[in-house]
């Protein structure tokens, strides 16, 4: 595939995000977001970045060279493609009903013993097949890459048997060959406990049977995984399955990367610090202990704020973990309960809802989701030698992004993926 040379240039601003390659922003580190005033990008025919700073400086230095396409950014502002740490977009049946349910006061757990929320869902995606899963799954991704996600997580978990979660993770393959955006793949085979069975066994069959079938399939090329993932929640998995199924992935060489204290506090934090885990979403319980932990083991926590919002929860303590010194990541939580594609407004409710700063939403949005990733080589910062991932703003300083809310497809000018421009 032939990559244009593109320059970018003279835009207002260009917010690297990370300097001097570190590899992730913890607390001190984001309060000092790297800005270039006036500044350009140039991104080679590989898809990488191959200068990024000053505009007199990078003209200067490309003086005569020819380049495949111009991009006048003037009045415009840069910034690293947005990383998506956490979705769940593979599923048939919306639940547009339960909304109401929870707005007439319902609760989360209420709907799902009822037979409701995942429930109803692994119902309808065990029946679609995989051309309307697919079909599903691209219009979102489009949906997410138009608001400026260009790596995103994406899991399965909505078959809870073997079948229907293979064709969820070969759909999230196909996604991967048939569009542009950036994809990391989790096998979450362990959301919830499947009608008929119990934990112990629904855990046996997962170890037993589901991972060592995807395991061949890896081996054989027919698919790509890169994370495990469980529901760990009070009626949901304990703490001892989880770790069974935790384990059991990353013996496979999977990045372990779950569902944490989000309802009640189980433990979660300490669990993941003690195996290794690069990231645990929700976290809305997690205890002092548990934020200590984290911070020590550098395991990332990766904060849903749509969410806590939609389920009217207590929104997870990201100051506290910010001070700590926790690596801190942000997600859409893209799923039949919480319909948001979009991470600008995923950073307005982080700023509003869990006091973040912008700057700290930013990082939280890039290069932290792409180290929750395990991509924080490659992604989520505008660096030489990084993919040429970004998002140009039509406003004069960057923080229009998370200060205006709704309607960003007016804001968004440009998303570059690779080099080329995917929407404009
Ligand atoms: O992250 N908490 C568990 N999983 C999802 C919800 C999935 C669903 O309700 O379909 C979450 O919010
Ligand atoms: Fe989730």
């Amino acid at each position: 595939m032939h990559i244009d040379l593109l320059l970018v240039k003279n835009a207002t601003q260009v917010v690297l995000v990370c300097r001097n390659g570190e590899e992730y922003l913890t607390r001190d580190g984001m309060q000092t977001l790297a800005v270039v005033e006036n500044g350009s990008v140039l991104i080679g025919h590989d898809g990488l970045i191959k200068a990024v700073g000053p505009a007199d400086i990078i003209e200067s230095q490309f003086k005569g060279a020819k380049f495949d396409n111009v991009l006048d950014a003037s009045g415009m502002c840069v910034i690293p493609g947005l990383v998506d740490a956490h979705t769940h977009p593979v599923w048939a049946g919306d639940r547009v009903h339960e909304f109401a349910m929870k707005l007439a006061g319902a609760t989360y757990m209420e709907v799902h013993e009822a037979g409701g929320g995942i429930h109803f869902t692994v119902a309808h995606t065990r029946s679609a097949t995989e051309r309307q899963l697919l079909d599903g799954l691209q219009s979102r991704l489009e949906r997410m890459m138009r608001a400026g996600t260009t790596l995103v997580e994406c899991k399965s978990g909505y078959g809870l048997e073997l079948d229907t979660e293979l064709k969820m993770l070969r759909v999230i393959n196909s996604a991967r060959n048939s569009l542009p955006i950036g994809i990391s793949a989790t096998y979450c085979g362990a959301h919830a406990v499947p009608k008929g069975k119990t934990m112990e066994e629904a855990t046996q069959d997962i170890v037993a049977v589901q991972l060592p079938k995807i395991k061949t399939q890896i081996a054989s090329g027919e698919l790509q995984v890169d994370n495990i993932d469980v529901f760990c929640e009070k009626g949901v998995f304990d703490l001892n399955s989880t770790r069974c199924i935790l384990k059991a992935g990353k013996d496979m060489g999977l990045n372990i990367n779950f569902h944490g204290d989000e309802l009640h506090p189980m433990n979660s934090a300490h669990l993941g610090a003690e195996l290794g885990a690069l990231a645990i979403s929700h976290l809305e319980e997690v205890t002092d202990d548990g934020i200590t932990a984290m911070a020590k083991a550098k395991t990332s926590a990766v904060l849903l704020p749509t969410t806590a919002y939609i389920l009217r929860l207590s929104p997870p303590r990201a100051r506290d973990m910010l001070d700590a010194g926790v690596i801190v990541a942000l997600g859409s939580d893209f799923n039949p309960n919480a319909y948001c594609c979009s991470m600008p407004m995923v950073m307005h409710l982080a700023c509003v809802l869990m006091k973040m700063s912008m700057p700290e939403a930013l990082a939280a949005s890039t290069i932290n989701a792409a180290y929750a990733l395990n991509r924080s080589q490659t992604h989520g910062s505008l660096e030489i030698g990084k993919q040429g991932d970004l998002v140009i703003i039509n406003a004069p300083r960057w923080e229009h992004l998370v200060y205006q809310f709704g309607g960003h497809q007016e804001l968004i000018r440009y998303v570059i993926i690779k080099g080329e421009i995917v929407y404009e």
